[in-house]
């Protein structure tokens, strides 16, 4: 019960953009989509997969809550209406998007309801999604340790959450990393630059086959067919001891995300 290390992402892309880029990317041999509720795209993203002619089996769809639907009778319910919109009878993970201590729902109330939807088959497996350690150690106190198949979190060379990374490994919990790319902004760098040049790789794969041979999973997005075709050869790029050891170095806790109401006390 694995997850696909390599997807693509869809965050901030709607209509006819979002239709283009994961028709694509599932032409391009991506197999993994990540969508959300708040993302206002599953009904786009579900006609480009049924458009695509790809299996069912043969991809992985994940989604997660938006903190609207957390309360017991919410969260079910509005996973059925991601099903409709994605045009699909499960999804293969689905993720409780933001801890929202704000938003006044107690974990254990939206975890259990999140272990009902697996338990009636709405999804294969369940996660979490910007979660510090002291809230993932409550979820796995709510669903139970080995139930938790990943916590979905800002990482990127920039910010490389060494406490709550090592946290989830010792849980055996996957880590998939969202903007990895920094939104962009690691792209510039010189570091990675250099490193990308003795690769003749890309700044982008070098960020991402950091990520990958860390264990993480990643979920680039773009617009653009050729940096979807180009980062997925990210997998192809071994990086050396010493490249790991240069972007290690290039930690500054530089978050991007970080909503009030919504994000937890960042370990
Ligand atoms: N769980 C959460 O709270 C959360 C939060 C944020 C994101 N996410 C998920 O993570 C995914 C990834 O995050 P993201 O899309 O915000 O950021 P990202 O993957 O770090 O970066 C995407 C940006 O990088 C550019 N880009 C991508 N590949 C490139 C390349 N090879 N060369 C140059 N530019 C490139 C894209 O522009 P072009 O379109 O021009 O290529 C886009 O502007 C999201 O789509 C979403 O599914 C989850």
């Amino acid at each position: 019960m694995t997850i696909p290390t390599f997807g693509v992402g869809t965050f901030r892309l709607t209509g006819q953009t979002v239709i283009d880029s994961v028709t694509a990317a599932l032409e391009l041999g991506y197999r993994a989509v990540d969508t959300a509720q708040i993302y206002g795209n599953e009904a786009d993203v579900g006609k480009a997969i049924a458009d695509s002619g790809v299996r069912r089996d043969d991809l992985f769809v994940t989604t997660k809550i938006w903190t609207d639907n957390y309360s017991r009778t919410k969260l079910v319910p509005s996973l059925r209406e991601s099903l409709r919109k994605l045009r699909t009878d499960y999804v293969d993970l689905t993720l409780i998007h933001w801890p929202a201590p704000g938003k006044g729902i107690a974990l254990p109330e939206f975890m259990e309801a999140l272990a009902e939807a697996k338990a009636a088959g709405l999804t294969r497996r369940i996660g979490i999604s910007n979660f510090n350690i002291a809230l993932t150690r409550q979820a796995i106190d709510v669903v139970g340790k080995g139930e938790i198949a990943t916590n979905q979190i800002e990482l990127s060379p920039y910010l490389q959450n060494a406490k709550l990374t090592a946290f989830l490994k010792a849980q055996d919990i996957m880590v998939t990393s969202y903007m990895t790319l920094a939104y962009g902004k690691v792209l510039h760098d010189p570091v990675l630059r250099q490193i990308a040049d003795k690769h003749q790789a890309t700044v982008a794969q070098v960020a991402l086959a950091w990520a990958l041979r860390l264990g993480y999973a990643v979920i680039p997005s773009s617009t653009k067919r050729e940096n979807l075709a180009s980062n997925l050869l990210a997998r192809d790029l071994h990086l050396d001891k010493d490249d790991m050891a240069a972007i290690a170095a290039l930690e500054r806790n530089g978050r991007e995300v970080n909503p009030a109401g919504l994000a937890p006390d960042w370990d």
